[in-house]
């Protein structure tokens, strides 16, 4: 067996999605533990192309090193920067990095990759197609409309009223973190929360509101990691609750009864299959007062800094960070 020293591994962060930030964040932690589990590592921002910084600090400064495009991920890894790579460390979030886009051209390289592969990543990443399989699978999620751009508002709120009415969740159909996302309390907000979600997707998720409390579930390996509730300042998990220190708190394991947690943990694993999700992945749940289940969506890459969801779980269940990201490369080289 090849020991870690022998082992390049290449950690992909910052990208061009609206989750920049996020992911180099996410790097940070995982670049620390990886350094510490002994694997040589480089930092490779598939928006720079082939041109990266020199000076390690400069992949997770603010300001961008150069100019920053879709394009430069085709030329970033069809370049020489990926010539001794064994494995890519995908530490990016949302569009061309989470959903399937980056997955592809790694494959068509020959270069193995972290998660879940491009057709499972692609569909997680859409709100909609998760929520068709879920529906197929048995597996509880809120009602829903799918709105495209050429729609009528008219039209949309009709179809709002005639199936759940108001409050709703207005969400663009391919995005993380609460971008582009309101929850519509009256349909005198219907028509802002519309423009807002076009903004970031041609395709518009409409659902019922589901009162209640946030849990989420993390996968690791095919098993369900303790279930964990956010409890966010703000009434909802937005981008500012994710990622303030202090505007949520956590309970993990969730103070809830014992069939919750296990009906909680086998919906995620069921999610996870119907999706052909691999590795590790998070899955973020409503729970309604009445403990019924509604699975929201399935991450395929999920935030890693060291305090984020995922970590928390797989520290509840006795696996260290490290651990952690020592498994997710282990499981994604098989
Ligand atoms: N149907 C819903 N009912 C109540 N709250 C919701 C609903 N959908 C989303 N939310 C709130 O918005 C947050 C983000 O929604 P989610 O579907 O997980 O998208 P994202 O990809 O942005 O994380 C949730 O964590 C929850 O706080
Ligand atoms: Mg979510």
């Amino acid at each position: 067996m090849t020991s870690k020293k022998d082992l390049t591994v290449a950690l992909l962060l910052g990208g061009t999605s609206p989750e920049r930030d996020v992911s180099k964040s996410s790097a940070s932690s995982i670049y620390k533990a990886l350094t510490a589990l002994g694997y040589k590592t480089i930092l490779i921002d598939p928006a720079y192309g082939k041109h990266q910084p020199h000076k390690e600090e400069d992949f997770f400064a603010q300001k961008d090193f150069t100019e920053i495009t879709n394009r430069n991920y085709v030329e970033a890894v069809d370049s020489k920067l990926f010539d001794d790579v064994d494995i890519a460390f995908l530490a990016l979030h949302g569009k061309w990095g989470e959903d399937g886009t980056i997955q592809s051209l790694l494959e068509l390289r020959g270069i193995k990759y972290t998660g879940s592969n491009i057709v499972s990543s692609a569909m997680s990443m859409d709100k909609i197609m998760s929520k068709i399989l879920f529906k197929h699978y048995d597996i509880n999620t809120p009602e829903w409309i799918g709105v495209n751009q050429h729609e009528k508002e008219i039209d949309v709120k009709k179809m709002i009223k005639d199936k759940f009415g108001f409050p709703c969740v207005i969400k663009p159909n391919d995005q993380g973190s609460t971008v582009g996302l309101t929850i519509c309390k009256h349909e005198d907000e219907l028509h802002k929360a519309l423009k807002l979600a076009r903004q970031y997707s041609n395709k518009i998720l409409i659902e019922e509101y589901i009162p209640g409390r946030e849990v989420t579930v993390g996968v690791l390996d095919n098993k369900a990691l303790p279930v964990l509730e956010i409890k966010p300042k703000h009434g909802i998990y937005d981008y500012e609750c994710k990622y303030t220190s202090g505007m949520s708190e956590y309970e993990v394991p969730a103070n809830i009864p014992e069939w919750v947690q296990l009906e909680l943990q086998s919906q995620s694993l069921k999610a996870f299959e119907a999706l052909g999700c691999s590795v590790y992945g998070r899955l973020d749940f409503r729970l309604s007062n009445d403990f019924k289940t509604y699975c929201l969506e399935v991450n395929t890459l999920p935030g890693m800094t060291s305090t984020s969801l995922v970590p928390k779980m797989a520290k509840a269940a006795g696996i260290s960070f490290e651990e952690l990201i020592d498994k997710i490369i282990k499981l994604s080289l098989q």
